[in-house]
């Protein structure tokens, strides 16, 4: 696979300061593929792709090189999510921008502290305690590796470069409308829109 990612980004990777609008989807998995895009995924048998590669260190693109990152459900499996919002910025032409979600650790400790166990959704186990059902959501069986929260990823974005940095609803809202379409947005779920189970920041880098 890291063969693999090399060779896409000499050889077939969009060139830096290129002018097509380069848009690419982090880890769609099986059911998110979205035509128009560069969708990459780790997973070459679950996932649909068009770039097989491993995000968890370098991104197989070049400086300056694509307009739009999209990902939902992906940073959390991520170790290091300070060096993967800097390769997005260290990719990303002046101007690109990124809308990036996960699961909502302010919602889920809101949720957790309210014992509101309805919120907490059955996947990818049953528990009946709140406790269970909290960890379940946090670690899903030690699958994801951090808890995304509001100040956690801007400080990160922030310490990226990232500027005009955002926080927005799944489905309903965008600050880029132009590449986040309905049919993107429409990929994404949501059942509680005052405690989201899934958080989005979206940020730009400045011209
Ligand atoms: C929970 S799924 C989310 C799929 C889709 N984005 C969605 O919202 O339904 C996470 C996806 O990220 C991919 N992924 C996880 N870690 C990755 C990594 N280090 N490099 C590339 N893809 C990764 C997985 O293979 C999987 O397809």
């Amino acid at each position: 696979m890291a063969l693999n990612a090399f060779l896409y980004k000499i050889f077939r990777a969009p060139a830096s300061r290129n002018n097509n609008n380069i848009k690419v989807q982090l880890g769609p998995g099986k059911n998110n593929y979205l035509t128009g895009w560069i969708n990459l995924d780790s997973n070459l048998f679950t996932a649909k792709i068009d770039v097989w590669a491993n995000i968890s260190s370098t991104l197989p693109f070049r400086d300056e090189s694509v307009d739009i990152y999209y990902s939902h459900h992906v940073i959390e499996h991520l170790e290091e999510l300070d060096l993967h919002f800097r390769e997005m910025f260290r990719t990303l032409k002046k101007g690109g921008k990124i809308r990036v979600g996960g699961p909502n650790g302010d919602s889920a400790i809101a949720k957790f502290v309210e014992n509101d166990l309805a919120w907490f959704p059955d996947f990818p186990d049953k528990k009946a305690s709140i406790g269970g059902r909290f960890e379940n959501f946090v670690f899903c069986r030690k699958e994801h590796l951090t808890i995304l929260t509001r100040s956690y990823l801007e400080e990160i974005a922030f310490n990226a470069g990232f500027q005009n940095i955002r926080f927005c609803l799944p489905i309903k809202e965008t600050n880029f409308p132009e590449d986040i379409d309905n049919v993107v947005l429409q990929k994404e779920w949501e059942s509680d829109f005052d405690f989201p189970h899934t958080i989005i920041i979206e940020a730009e880098k400045s011209l």
